[in-house]
């Protein structure tokens, strides 16, 4: 049942209903400033909105129900990242409100299957670290882009835990290109002049960002299922640059990705 329960100038909630989920879509909320993301209310829009000029990041906004912090206490990890299956979350022994979360989950991860897409749900307690070099780091707690060969976009939800953060591009630069940072990669680089950039691709430097003095980033919250863009050859817009937060204290983080 789709439900319209309050249209204002500045407001517009839109509630859908089924026998589990209860879901609030608020038009008016903090990432509606940002010219770096827009904001829909379904996901038939998240996925069908063209990333122009600024924009490289949509965000499905919602406030929703259910108890994801009772699905991640009982979920048993496995390693720093764990992998969840759908079977592992269907075994959980769950209250009304744990049953709630897990169903918005499993919902989230079939629409994006059957995009075509191979979502994953991590319960991560933390990121490896890359602190070999200490000038640079390529590690995902870095703020990078993705790249990949094919036209695709990144999908994220966090529904507990740490969120990600974003960047507009204008408030980044890359780290290759800062001279202190390029001359420590020369002088670590044994080759020819140009087998460089490669060079700086092959260990994924290139993909990373420094924030430009007073940069402000964006969190990405928990709950909304964002695109981001990414680094391929048929992608207009600029990829967006993100980050994996530093996790809470004894918090584990549960993510979808792909
Ligand atoms: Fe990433």
């Amino acid at each position: 049942m789709l439900s319209v329960v309050e249209v204002s100038a500045n407001d517009f909630l839109v509630g859908i209903e089924t026998d589990y989920l209860f879901l609030w879509v608020s038009m008016d909320n903090k990432f509606s400033e940002s010219n770096q993301v827009k904001v829909v209310s379904s996901f038939n829009e998240l996925i069908s909105m063209r990333f122009q000029g600024e924009n490289n990041a949509v965000c499905w906004f919602r406030d929703l129900k259910g108890d994801f912090s009772e699905i991640v206490s009982k979920l048993q990890a496995k390693d720093d990242i764990t992998d969840i299956s759908i079977q592992d979350l269907l075994i959980l022994p769950l209250s009304e409100e744990g049953v709630i979360a897990r169903d918005i989950i499993i919902n989230d991860l079939n629409l994006l299957q059957d995009l075509g897409a191979l979502p994953v749900l991590n319960l991560i307690k933390s990121y490896a670290r890359d602190e070999e070099l200490g000038f640079i780091s390529t590690d995902v707690y870095s703020y990078h882009v993705d790249r990949s060969a094919e036209d695709t976009d990144t999908f994220l939800c966090t529904y507990h835990g740490a969120a990600s953060d974003i960047i507009a591009n204008h408030q980044a630069e890359k780290k290759v290109l800062i001279p202190e940072i390029r001359q420590k990669l020369e002088a670590l680089y044994d080759g020819p002049d140009e087998g460089f950039e490669s060079f700086l691709s092959e260990y994924f430097f290139d993909l990373h960002y420094q924030p430009k003095l007073g940069a402000t980033s964006i969190n990405l919250d928990t709950g909304h299922l964002w695109k981001l863009a990414v680094d391929h050859p048929g992608q207009s817009a600029l990829p967006c640059i993100h980050r994996a937060p530093l996790e809470n204290q004894g918090e584990y983080r549960l993510l979808l990705i792909c």
